[in-house]
């Protein structure tokens, strides 16, 4: 069912590149890059995960890009319009966000907490044992810190693709970069003698990040490099959830999709890279190597908290910075986690967007609620097969991640491969004039290597 009214559209391709990038630029670029190329032998990282992003990030990106401008839907229904047997395609790139968003919120909830920690003067409290177990297992705060984050989304996905979702990420992410390099540049400056009198140097830091350490490398390690570069990659670049379909339906006919594909990846490249810079440094200075053996939300919640307590006063500066900087970041990608459903609604029960939001708003609340009672009145341990232990905010994160993104990526590089064909998407970039470039690499891409790959990032996700 078409709607009446003319579907919304960016007004600039500024406009599209900076909304992309403030979905792709998230919380995966600040606690899990850093982790991984200081976990897989620094510059070795960078450089697989670069060569990755040039080939394999740039087909799946323009790949849903193209789909979401030719087809002017989002996910829930563009795929039934590139193949009628395909709907079903669309409805699981469609529950991905819808199980995304709520979590997404609740940890969204916990950066706004540590930012009016450190906001109000009281980051030493953040710095002390069991501070971070002690709040997330809380009986109200939590909640109360997730409706505001999720309030927040709404508002802005309330007010549109223009108003809302276009305008905010030509403020936020500007202003997210600048702080990104000002606390990076800071995290180069630093040093610090330990107890035992040793001094460490952010440069050395920053060493440890950049210099290829082929020490002990193995075929089997390469392969584990690889599938981490990849499957951090493929979380980075916000595919495989309908995202960039979407927004890719707001995309003017006479825009050069080449090139914003282009600026998307380098900006949400830079990023990654420069939290690393930002990161690694200040944890090896301050907390040595086994500071860096954490990611995720021990990274940013445990270990950060007392990077800053040791820089001394600066350091709560600092924190503040780095904390606004990352609710932006995951303000602007829930955003757009937010934009793929309410505009699947939008399309496929021809509602409006002020109805659409709602009910996702009403749904993100009950299940945000229940992942927030997983570490209180619903705790439960249970292991996956990773080997991790999880409650229910893992346990989705397992499920969306692993299980039903490798699915919608790997469905779309067959459909697109195999039954609609590689042309679709080429036409569609070529349509303005451009030429896509790299065309044979893309056509190869899709049909062989990007499944593959999907499809071994897959297997090793799931198991044991
Ligand atoms: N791409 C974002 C990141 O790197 C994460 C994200 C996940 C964004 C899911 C939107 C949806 O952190």
């Amino acid at each position: 069912m078409e709607k009446s009214t003319k579907r919304n559209s960016f007004k600039g391709s500024i406009g599209f590149v900076l909304a992309a990038a403030g979905s792709a630029v998230g919380l995966g670029n600040i606690w899990r890059f850093p982790y991984l190329a200081a976990k897989d032998g620094g510059g070795m990282f960078l450089a697989v995960y670069i060569i990755l992003a040039l080939t394999f990030g740039f087909t799946l990106l323009i790949t849903e890009v193209a789909i979401g401008r030719k087809t002017k839907q989002s996910p829930l229904t563009a795929y039934g319009k590139l193949h009628s047997k395909w709907k079903g395609l669309g409805i699981i790139a469609c529950i991905v966000p819808v199980i995304i968003l709520p979590y997404y919120c609740v940890i969204g909830g916990w950066v706004i907490k540590y930012l009016l920690v450190y906001l109000t003067g009281n980051g030493v409290n953040a710095a002390k044992d069991g501070y971070f177990t002690g709040f997330i297992s809380g009986q109200a705060e939590p909640i109360i810190m997730m409706l505001i984050f999720l309030f927040a989304v709404v508002f802005v996905v309330f007010r549109g693709v223009n108003k809302g979702i276009e305008s905010l990420s030509k403020i936020l992410m500007p202003i997210l970069l600048l702080f990104v390099v000002i606390i990076a540049v800071f995290s180069l400056t630093i040093s610090h003698t330990d107890d035992n009198g040793v001094t460490r140097t952010g440069m050395e830091g920053f060493g440890i990040y950049v210099i290829p350490d082929f020490n002990g490398m193995t075929y089997q390690s390469f392969m584990n490099v690889l599938v981490d570069a990849m499957g951090q990659l493929f979380y980075s670049l916000s595919v495989a959830m309908g995202i960039m379909i979407t927004y890719g339906s707001y995309v003017h006919d006479d825009a050069n999709l080449k090139s914003s594909i282009n600026q998307i990846e380098i900006f949400d490249t830079v990023v990654a890279f420069l939290a690393g810079v930002m990161i690694i440094p200040a944890v090896y200075t301050f907390a040595g190597t086994e500071g860096m053996e954490a990611s995720g939300p021990g990274l940013m919640f445990v270990t950060l908290p007392r990077v800053f307590e040791a820089m001394g006063g600066i350091g709560h500066i600092v924190a503040c910075l780095f904390f606004i900087m990352v609710l932006f970041a995951a303000l602007t990608s829930a955003v757009s986690i937010m934009e793929a459903v309410v505009s699947s609604f939008m399309d496929k029960f021809n509602i409006t967007r002020t109805k659409a939001t709602t009910v996702e708003t009403v749904i993100a609340i009950i299940v945000g609620l229940l992942v927030c009672l997983g570490y209180n009145a619903l705790y439960f341990e249970m292991p996956l097969p990773n080997g991790s232990t999880a409650q229910i905010l893992d346990i989705m994160d397992y499920t969306s991640n692993n299980i039903l993104m490798p699915i919608v990526a790997i469905g779309t590089c067959i459909l697109i491969g195999w039954i609609v064909k590689p042309k679709l998407v080429i036409d569609e970039v070529e349509k303005t004039g451009v030429k896509m470039g790299r065309k044979k690499l893309f056509v190869v891409m899709i049909k062989f290597v990007a499944p593959i790959l999907l499809a071994i990032l897959f297997l090793k996700s799931i198991l044991p």
